[in-house]
């Protein structure tokens, strides 16, 4: 199967990611320095962007998931954040990360603020490797953002469209 048919153009390529991923990395060890950071994949789309990240991080990191759904196949946001899947461990007291594949709406961040905030953290902060501010509805602004995009639809590096495409190594907008 040729995955890459339905490809229009690639918006931001392998190169480009690697090297990006890595300035993040750096930004986030220059501010939590030793300090241990609690780092959150939301599953699914994170998955990727995430398991580059966490290898350049150098503090002490534990890792946690978190599914969060709110697109359920459907191009444009329901508003409606299901959780899928909760935290195995507890946040009260600990530095939290939470690393984000796309923020759109902000509808997701913001029901998840809310949401982990009620469990005491020390602190909470959002790193994205796409930020699309133009769409914006709820008051979500990332700490850390890897690209900032224009309103494309975008798959690949675990960006999926019908849930399938999460593997390309790359970011494309479709045809
Ligand atoms: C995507 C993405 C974010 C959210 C952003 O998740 O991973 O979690 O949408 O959109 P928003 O800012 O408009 O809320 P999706 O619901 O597609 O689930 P997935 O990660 O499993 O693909």
């Amino acid at each position: 199967m040729d995955l890459h048919k339905d490809i229009a153009r690639i918006l931001i390529s392998e190169e480009e990611i690697r090297a990006r991923v890595e300035g993040l990395a750096k930004e986030i060890n220059d501010d939590y320095g030793d300090k241990p950071l609690v780092v959150v994949c939301i599953l699914k789309g994170s998955v990727v962007f995430f398991a580059d990240l966490v290898r350049r991080l150098t503090m002490p990191v534990r890792f946690d998931f978190m599914a969060l759904s709110s697109y359920e196949n459907a191009r444009v946001s329901s508003g409606i954040v299901r959780v899928a899947m909760d935290l195995y461990e507890t946040i009260e007291d600990k530095d939290v990360l939470i690393v984000e594949d796309i923020i759109d709406t902000g509808h997701t961040l913001s029901h998840l603020r809310e949401l982990l905030y009620s469990r005491a953290p020390k602190s909470i902060r959002f790193c994205t490797l796409l930020d699309k501010p133009s769409r914006r509805e709820a008051n979500i602004h990332p700490d850390y953002c890897g690209f900032t995009i224009e309103d494309h639809f975008v798959v690949g590096y675990g960006l999926d469209i019908g849930g399938e495409h999460r593997q390309l190594p790359y970011v494309a907008i479709m045809k």
